[in-house]
């Protein structure tokens, strides 16, 4: 039973900005407002040009080129995402794309919790033997499913797209020390983006056919607040009991993006100082399942984060769901 390590990382965005000066122009909202309450003042947005798989493909080939690996070599391909191009998933382009050509791909949705779920289980799979290179991309484009006349949720979200690479190593290498993941299915209705148009029923009786389609997003903001500032930090003790850590151990907070006074209050709960937490959120907002390799990508690029170091990562969201993985880097 192999352990596994993180071998690589990369991302991508798409490179048109939306500031929050830009909403002030179409909604009743302000960057001040925008800034205090959530710590976020510009994301960026995929248009017409943009795929969901395109920016996964991009994101994949960096994490690829920093473990000096081809994609030829990877044995699975994972994409969490609740935003696919395509509703049948979207993996399978990102692994044409990369050469690919020996992974299986599959798609994993667990919103802003699905790239832990995602690294979580192609873990199970390295440890087993199964799989040797896993590929886990986090991938996200919810300024497709936003209403955007409506403050209370449209300013918090941007698009973007971050990968890691899993490699097997020995116990003494291993860099996935501990793990912990938990669902709560009756908080479903607190964020969701539902299924709601029967067309096809309507159709059959002779009437006009229309394209199926999902609401946007709806969420009870202050219910998930309380939810994850309570949660996250209990996660995180959870993942550290599982690896024999304590917070103590920990070097960096890499938590998902949703909102600066999330992440403060986490790791004010957890004892740690603010300047263990890796935010990258002010430029990119609330990116769901691409967040947390977005912000570990920069700061293992901007040399934040150095080899050795302890990383906690928590991503918590719709379902409701929370993962927390403890990582060495
Ligand atoms: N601009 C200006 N005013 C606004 C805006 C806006 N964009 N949005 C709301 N307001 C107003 C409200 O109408 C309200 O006005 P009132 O006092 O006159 O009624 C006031 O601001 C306060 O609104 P609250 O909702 O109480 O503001 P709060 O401080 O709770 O912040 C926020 C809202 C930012 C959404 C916060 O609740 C939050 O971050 N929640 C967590 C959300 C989250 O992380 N969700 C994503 C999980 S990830 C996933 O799975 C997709």
């Amino acid at each position: 039973h192999a352990g596994c390590r993180l071998v690589g990382v990369g991302s991508s965005v798409p490179d048109a900005v939306l500031t929050n000066h830009d909403l002030e122009e179409f909604i009743d909202t302000s960057d001040e407002w925008i800034s205090r309450r959530t710590g976020i003042r510009q994301r960026h947005v995929m248009g017409g040009a943009d795929s969901l798989a395109g920016h996964g493909a991009a994101a994949a080939s960096r994490a690829l080129e920093m473990a000096e690996m081809a994609g030829g070599e990877l044995d699975m391909v994972i994409l969490a995402t609740s935003s696919p191009d395509d509703i049948f998933g979207s993996a399978c382009q990102v692994q044409a794309s990369i050469g690919a050509t020996k992974a299986v791909a599959f798609d994993i949705t667990a919103a802003c919790s699905g790239f832990v779920v995602g690294m979580v289980t192609g873990a199970q799979y390295i440890r087993t033997g199964m799989c040797k290179h896993v590929l886990v991309v986090g991938a996200d484009a919810l300024s497709r499913v936003l209403d955007w006349r409506d403050r209370s949720t449209c300013i918090l979200f941007g698009d973007g797209c971050g990968a890691v690479v899993l490699s097997p190593s020995d116990d003494d290498n291993c860099s996935l020390l501990g793990m912990a993941m938990v669902s709560d299915g009756t908080g479903q209705k607190s964020l969701n983006a539902e299924f709601q148009a029967f067309n096809g029923i309507k159709a059959r009786d002779g009437g006009a056919s229309s394209p199926a389609a999902f609401s946007n997003i709806q969420m009870n903001g202050q219910e998930v607040f309380k939810w994850a500032v309570r949660g996250v930090p209990k996660i995180i003790e959870e993942a550290l009991e599982k690896g024999g850590l304590t917070s103590e151990d920990i070097d960096w907070l890499v938590m998902h993006q949703a909102n600066m006074r999330i992440l403060s209050a986490a790791a004010e709960r957890l004892g740690l100082p603010q300047e263990r937490v890796v935010s990258n959120l002010q430029k990119y907002g609330n990116t769901s399942a691409a967040s947390i390799p977005l912000a570990l990508d920069e700061a293992v690029r901007n040399s934040s984060i150095k080899s050795g170091d302890v990383i906690a990562m928590a991503g918590f969201g719709a379902g409701l769901t929370m993962a927390a993985a403890i990582v060495k880097w």
